[in-house]
């Protein structure tokens, strides 16, 4: 993009009052517009008891360089460990929602891929879709009969096919029938995948755990910005997609 271009729509945005600068955390404020919707991330008692909880040998504060450069903390390995015990499925831990899905979705999809998203899917999501320069379908939000229609106009046409849908729908709170769009793998060959930015922490493990849908789900992502007080998002797939990950991943 120009550079004159830029600079016109920064103009634009201050115009709009839509310009945003990056502010210091002033205490005399209270917070109503974070991620951390209840707190948890705040609460003193809570990150006590996590410490005892949990050992932190050799904690550093910093890693210094990418795992892939300089070794992973063990803290991190034994998390993905732990969640592949609870999930039943190996996990990659990325350091942000927003890398896990738009480094999946341009990982594992390029030009020949078909992409069919829900309408209102993150804009991570829609970032991974074009930088993956496949098609993109956009199907009415949470209609599952809209987004058959699609599969069944398309899927002779493509070799890979990629259909992404959140849970809980941060907006609304509406939620997705992930049941119904897995059931569309036994008629339609595609891969799924799943954000459950929202739903994990609300629903526990999430509701793909809950339902017991682990199995149908290639990519499940869930990133701990929300429920889970934290930072950072865990991919849970099989080992070929983990290792392909940890060798193509941007
Ligand atoms: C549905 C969804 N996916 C992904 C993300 C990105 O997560 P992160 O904030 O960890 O980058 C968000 C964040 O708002 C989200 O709402």
């Amino acid at each position: 993009m120009q550079k004159e271009k830029i600079i016109q729509e920064l103009e634009e945005l201050k115009n709009d009052n839509r310009f945003r600068t990056i502010k210091t955390n002033d205490k005399s404020l209270y917070n109503f517009s974070s991620n951390d919707y209840l707190g948890l991330a705040h609460d003193k008692d809570l990150l006590q008891k996590f410490y005892q909880n949990y050992s932190f040998d050799n904690y550093k504060l910093s890693s210094s360089s990418s795992r892939l450069i300089d070794g992973s903390y063990l803290t991190v390995m034994r998390l993905e460990k732990k969640v592949e015990e609870i999930y039943g499925k190996p996990c990659l831990v990325f350091n942000s929602g927003f890398d896990a899905n738009s480094s999946v979705i341009e990982t594992f999809f390029d030009k020949k891929s078909l992409i069919i998203t829900d309408r209102l899917n993150h804009a991570s999501i829609y970032e991974g879709c074009i930088n993956s320069r496949a098609k993109i379908l956009r199907y009415k939000h949470l209609d599952v009969s809209a987004l058959e229609k699609l599969l069944k106009k398309y899927s002779e046409d493509y070799d890979d096919i990629l259909v992404v849908t959140e849970t809980v729908y941060s907006m609304d709170g509406d939620c997705s029938d992930i049941k119904k769009i897995c059931d569309l793998k036994d008629e339609y060959k595609f891969n799924l995948m799943v954000d459950e930015a929202h739903s994990y922490g609300v629903y526990g493990y999430g509701i793909a755990y809950n339902e017991k849908l682990i199995d149908k789900i290639d990519f499940l992502v869930i990133p701990l910005g929300k429920a889970g007080a934290s930072v950072g998002a865990y991919v849970i797939c099989d080992e070929v997609y983990k290792n392909y990950l940890i060798n193509k991943s941007k």
